[in-house]
């Protein structure tokens, strides 16, 4: 079994979405019980809640129906999951300080970022965050990760 966990800041606005298409990805390709996915955010600002209006009613608008509550990454994710996936690089180094204190468990070639997938070239390496942003830039995440998360699968299933 295959397990990714997504991490973003809050994990209320990016992380969700990506959980949630990835894992829309994976039942369209029929390979529920080879993969399986989580998100968790580096921060413990929205612990509990439900992922920000403005994301849920973006993926509403695709279909996706988000009810993912909010928690906080732990040391026990990195015995439990065999891939992360940051999205963007201050979460990115957040995962890797919270590796090198579980020396052995998780190797630095099991955690991407999520732009490393992206088939659109881009100079940002990081999914915007949303949050002080207007809907724009909601439909942007959902783009972004929707086409990364695509690319992110048949990666995993190349491995
Ligand atoms: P996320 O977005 O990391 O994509 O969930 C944010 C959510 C909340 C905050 C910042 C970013 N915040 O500052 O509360």
């Amino acid at each position: 079994m295959i397990s990714v966990l997504f991490v973003c800041l809050g994990n209320i606005c990016r992380s969700p979405v990506a959980e949630g298409v990835f894992r829309m990805l994976v039942a369209e390709r029929g390979l529920e019980k080879e993969i399986t996915c989580d998100s968790a955010g580096t921060s413990s600002y929205h612990l509990g809640d439900l992922p920000d209006r403005r994301t849920r009613q973006n993926a509403l608008e695709h279909g996706l129906n988000l009810t993912h509550r909010a928690r906080r990454m732990t040391g026990e994710d990195l015995a439990q999951f065999t891939y992360f996936v940051a999205m963007d690089e201050a979460n990115f180094d957040a995962v890797i300080k919270l590796s090198r204190r579980s020396v052995g468990l998780v190797s630095d070639d099991n955690i991407f970022l999520l732009r490393e997938f992206d088939p659109l070239v881009s100079d940002d390496p990081n999914v915007p965050d949303p949050y002080y942003e207007g809907p724009e830039v909601f439909e942007d995440v959902y783009q972004i990760t929707y086409r990364c998360c695509e690319q992110l699968l048949n990666y995993l299933m190349s491995e």
